[in-house]
C-alpha cells in the first residue's frame, strides 16, 4: 500500500455506536497510508470495541477519560486538538452529532472536537428512523454550517435489521475521502487568490443607503476552501456580520462599490486568480447629504443615481494570464444572461446561481449553482452547503487552469 498519508496526524474519534468495530479496520487502513493516528473514544465506544484492539493497531495507547485511570495524569485535548492535521468521528451517533452542533463538552471526544483546528468529518452511523430524525438532520445541517465535512451514511442492512439509509460509509470509502482531503490541502499551495464578498452599501445620507441582502456566506466559504487548499487569500468584504473561521485569510472591510473596486484592483496586482462573489450595487446616489435628510423638509424626493464601476470588467480588462470567476444572480433568462455576463466581462468563469432556487442564493446556507466555463463547457450541480459549493467551483477552477498549462 502506498504511503499517501505520511506524516500525517489523525484523531480518530470512536463513539458508541455498532459500527465501531468498523472503526478497528478503518484504524488499520490510516496507519497502512502511513499516518499516525490517535483514537480518541468515548465511554459508550468502549462497550463496542476494547481500547486494546485500538490500542494494538494505532501503537498508541487510546484515550478517552479526561484523566488517566493508573497515573491520575489530565488527558489535554487542547494539545490533541493542536496535534491533528485531521480529526474523523467514525461512527459519529446522533448522540455525538447533536452534542458537536451544540457543544455539550462532556466527554474528551467532544472537547477535543471543540479544540481541533484542524479539518472535521464525520462518518455517521445509526438507524434509518434516527438518521432521518429533524433533529438529526438540523444537527447535521449544523455541523456542515460550521465546515465539518459530512460523509454521508449508505444505504442497506442496519443493526436492527431494517434496511435505510443509516449505515457508516465504508472504510476504503473513508479514507478514500481522506486521502483526497490531504491531497486537497496543498493543490493551491503558491497561489494568491483574491475573492470579494457580501454587499455594497452606496450612502444616501448618515443614516440611510442602498444595499441587498448578501451575507457574505458565499465569499467567506470560498476564502476559507482556498486557504484550506494552501492557498494565500485575501478577502474584500462589503458590510457583513461574518467572522472568517480562519485567521490565515487577510480581510479588507470596504463599505461602496468605489471603495470595493480600489481594494480589489490593489490585491488583484499580484494574485494568480479572482473570484467575485460580492453584490456589488450597479448604482450609488450622485450625492450622499452630509445631514440626515429630514422628511418634512423633503416632502416627494427623487434621487438621482450614477452608474458605479463594474469591478468584474475592471479586473476583467487587466487580467492578462490570470485567472477570474465571477457570478450570476438571475430571476429571468438565466443561462443567456450568465453567458452575456461572462463574454462582456472578460471572465473564464461564472457562477450561475438563480434567485428562484429556495436553497439558492442571498443568506442561505446552501447554494445550488451552475458553472459555465469560457470553452463552453457546463457543469450543473445539485443543492449543496455554501462549503460544499466552494469546493466544488475550486475543483473547477483547478481542473481549468491544469488544462491551460
Ligand atoms: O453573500 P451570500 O448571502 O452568501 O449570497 C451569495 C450571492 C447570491 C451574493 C452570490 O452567490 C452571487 O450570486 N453573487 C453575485 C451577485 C450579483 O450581483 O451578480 P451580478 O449578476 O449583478 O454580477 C455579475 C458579476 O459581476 C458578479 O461576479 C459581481 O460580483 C460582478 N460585479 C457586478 C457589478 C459590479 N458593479 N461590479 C462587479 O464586479
Amino acid at each position: 500500500m502506498s504511503q499517501t498519508l505520511k506524516g500525517k496526524h489523525i484523531v480518530l474519534g470512536i463513539s458508541g455506536g455498532i459500527a465501531a468495530y468498523k472503526s478497528a479496520y478503518l484504524l488499520r487502513l490510516l496507519i497502512k497510508a502511513g499516518a499516525e493516528v490517535q483514537v480518541v473514544i468515548t465511554p459508550n465506544g468502549k462497550e463496542f470495541i476494547t481500547p486494546a484492539t485500538l490500542s494494538a493497531l494505532s501503537g498508541k495507547p487510546v484515550v478517552s477519560e479526561f484523566f488517566a485511570a493508573n497515573t491520575g495524569e489530565w488527558h489535554s485535548h487542547v494539545d490533541l486538538g493542536l496535534w491533528s492535521d485531521l480529526m474523523v468521528v467514525a461512527p459519529a451517533t446522533a448522540s455525538t452529532i447533536g452534542k458537536m452542533a451544540s457543544g455539550v463538552a462532556d466527554n474528551m471526544l467532544i472537547t477535543t472536537y471543540l479544540s481541533a483546528k484542524s479539518h472535521v468529518m464525520v462518518a455517521p452511523a445509526m438507524d434509518l428512523d434516527m438518521w432521518s430524525h429533524p433533529s438529526t438532520q438540523r444537527n447535521i445541517a449544523t455541523l456542515a454550517k460550521d465546515g465539518v465535512e459530512i460523509i454521508e451514511p449508505s444505504s442497506g442492512e442496519l443493526a436492527s435489521h431494517l434496511v435505510g439509509k443509516g449505515r457508516m460509509e465504508e472504510p476504503e470509502e473513508i479514507l478514500r475521502r481522506v486521502e483526497k482531503f490531504f491531497r486537497r490541502s496543498d493543490s493551491l499551495k503558491g497561489k494568491k487568490i483574491l475573492v470579494t464578498a457580501g454587499p455594497t452599501y452606496e450612502d444616501i445620507d448618515p443614516v440611510r443607503f442602498i444595499g441587498n441582502s448578501s451575507s457574505g456566506k458565499m465569499g467567506f466559504a470560498i476564502a476559507e476552501e482556498a486557504a484550506a487548499r494552501g492557498a494565500e487569500v485575501v478577502v474584500v468584504a462589503g458590510p457583513v456580520a461574518l467572522q472568517l473561521k480562519d485567521s490565515a485569510v487577510r480581510r479588507v472591510d470596504v463599505r461602496s462599490a468605489r471603495q470595493m473596486l480600489e481594494a480589489s484592483q490593489a490585491a488583484f496586482e499580484d494574485c494568480d486568480a479572482a473570484i467575485l462573489t460580492a453584490a456589488v450595487a450597479d448604482y450609488a446616489p450622485e450625492t450622499c447629504s452630509d445631514t440626515k435628510i429630514k422628511r418634512e423638509k423633503t416632502g416627494d424626493m427623487t434621487l438621482r443615481l450614477v452608474r458605479n464601476p463594474d469591478i468584474a470588467a475592471t479586473l476583467g480588462a487587466m487580467k492578462g494570464e490570470r485567472m477570474l470567476v465571477g457570478f450570476a444572480l438571475e430571476t429571468d433568462h438565466e443561462h443567456e444572461n450568465a453567458l452575456d455576463k461572462m463574454r462582456r466581462k472578460n471572465l473564464d468563469m461564472i457562477v450561475l446561481n438563480s434567485l428562484r432556487n429556495p436553497l439558492a442564493g442571498f443568506n442561505k446556507d446552501t447554494n445550488q449553482v451552475t458553472i459555465l466555463r469560457s470553452d463552453g463547457l457546463e457543469t450543473e450541480y445539485p443543492a449543496k452547503s455554501k462549503r460544499q459549493v466552494a469546493s466544488d467551483i475550486l475543483d473547477e477552477i483547478e481542473k481549468y487552469s491544469k488544462r491551460n498549462d
